[in-house]
């Protein structure tokens, strides 16, 4: 493994886009002892930046919780550099290859290299080239990290797909979701698979519908013309929301190894029958009631008259023996009335129900904010009455995990692709089944232009939801 004392690791960061996520991740592996002790950074970007505006560029969007850490800054900063070079130049690369070769300096051992892309699509291909015809390593280790868009649709990405595989082989490419390194979606697998109870009524029998919702406060705020090319759907629902789906229905895996865990995620978006306009309802929002948040369409790099939509719903069916007849309904949008993103199982019925009023069994695993599972279940009334009433089972992490700081999902991934463990990174085959899933019926919206329907910034979403997902089997609760 690469994280070892013994060897000169390094990373090249690739592109201006990672001072956001990257640098304060790897910062916050190096606060936490977990780079190796040789380990550098080499940015590598167009902008001609000189190393101390580099280096303030990435204190910037550090963020520190105590005094302690930011006296471990300057220790950080010692392991970055940074080289400017075009992407298409392989000159230009070369230049970024002394400088990773002055880096890795006369450290013995093996060279263990990994390339962070964080590019817009547009020089995904030539940079991935750029990289592996001139920086990469012979005799050691290399591994690509790409962060999505991968492609459009199926075409778009398995084009993408081919252009990589020419330079780089699947073994060595990790394509990141961001959300396989949130902590409640890595916590999905533990629940299910080492608990008896939850294991036991995992299955159409007992579960009567799935809501997975993403739900975000701010809307495109300047990123208008990126968001526009690609909408909500290929924004979060085709990767983020998917991807939790799939934990939630695949099968238990042979082991937890990487291909064992991927194999049974491709088996479970192969058995999703690709959405179609009667499956889905969208959305796209207009400025809020006090005027103060713009509308989509007021955003300037929004095109005029865009129908992109900004909210989606989606009913999806697993055709198999576990989930046949089980909705699961994704929800995802921008500018609504707060930030959450949870996993919500509402179970079945109680059979031959002798109490006057009763409510399904809930199972929520809340991803953020406030990481938390709780449960949803009828207890007595406590006191002299005899009636049902609903209460919760509820372990919120900063109660019960008080000591623990969640790391930022960048972090547990990049951890993760220094080990060289890919179970939390999207294989070739599992893009493609995704893709599949969603093409015709992006395809359709976009040769139709369906108009999305209005909603107001800061409001729960279009005025249909709710009838959306009771027609899709979810009841609410009068008391919840
Ligand atoms: C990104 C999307 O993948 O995820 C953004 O492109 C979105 O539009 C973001 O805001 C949400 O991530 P998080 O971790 O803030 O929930």
């Amino acid at each position: 493994s690469p994280v070892s004392p013994h060897s000169a690791d390094s990373c090249c960061i690739v592109g201006d886009l990672a001072f956001k996520k990257t640098y304060p991740a790897l910062f916050g592996l190096f606060r936490n002892g977990f780079l190796p002790k040789n380990f550098q950074i080499v940015g590598y970007a167009r902008s001609h930046l000189d190393l101390d505006e580099f280096k303030r560029r990435i204190s910037s969007r550090i963020k520190f919780h105590n005094e302690k850490e930011r006296e471990l800054l300057p220790a950080f900063l010692d392991k970055c550099t940074y080289v400017s070079g075009q992407y298409d130049q392989p000159e230009s690369y070369q230049k970024l290859r002394t400088a990773v070769e002055h880096v890795e300096g006369i450290v013995a051992g093996k060279r263990h290299r990994i390339f962070y892309m964080a590019l817009p699509p547009s020089v995904f291909a030539v940079a991935s080239k750029g990289l592996k015809e001139n920086v990469y390593i012979a005799d050691g280790t290399n591994r690509l990290i790409v962060e999505k868009p991968f492609g459009k649709d199926t075409q778009s990405s398995k084009e993408l797909s081919i252009l990589l595989a020419k330079f780089w082989h699947e073994d060595e490419i990790y394509r990141i979701d961001h959300y396989l390194g949130k902590e409640m979606v890595k916590n999905l697998m533990v629940l299910r698979f080492a608990n008896v109870f939850f294991g036991a009524v995992w299955n159409r029998f007992y579960i009567h519908n799935v809501q997975i919702t993403f739900k975000e406060p701010i809307g495109t705020e300047g990123r208008g013309g990126y968001f526009d090319e690609f909408g909500i759907i290929r924004d979060i629902m085709q990767n983020h929301l998917l991807q939790i789906l799939t934990i939630v229905a695949m099968e238990k895996p042979v082991t937890l190894d990487a291909e064992d865990v991927r194999n049974e995620k491709v088996k479970v978006l192969r058995a999703i029958q690709p959405l179609t306009l009667d499956d889905v309802m969208l959305g796209q929002y207009t400025k809020s009631a006090d005027g103060k948040e713009p509308g989509y369409l007021d955003d300037p790099t929004v095109p005029k008259g865009s129908v992109t939509p900004t909210f989606a719903a989606a009913v999806f069916y697993v055709n198999n023996e576990r989930w046949d007849g089980v909705p699961f309904i994704l929800k995802c949008g921008k500018a609504l009335n707060e930030q959450k993103t949870e996993v919500r199982i509402q179970f079945q019925d109680v059979a031959g129900n002798i109490y006057k009023d009763i409510a399904r069994n809930e199972l929520v695993i809340r991803v953020q904010p406030q990481e938390a599972v709780y449960m949803k279940f009828m207890n007595k009334q406590p006191g002299l009455s005899n009636a049902a009433t609903i209460s919760e089972l509820d372990m919120t992490y900063h109660k019960r995990y008080s000591d623990v700081k969640i790391p930022d999902a960048y972090e547990s991934l990049i951890l993760d692709a220094l080990k060289g463990d890919k179970s939390n990174f999207v294989r070739d085959d599992e893009l493609d089944a995704a893709w599949k899933i969603f093409t015709p019926l992006l395809h359709q919206i976009e040769s139709s232009k369906v108009k999305p329907e209005p909603y107001t910034f800061g409001t729960r979403g279009p005025a249909s939801l709710s009838a959306f997902v009771e027609k899709h089997g979810y009841t609410r609760h009068s008391n919840y």
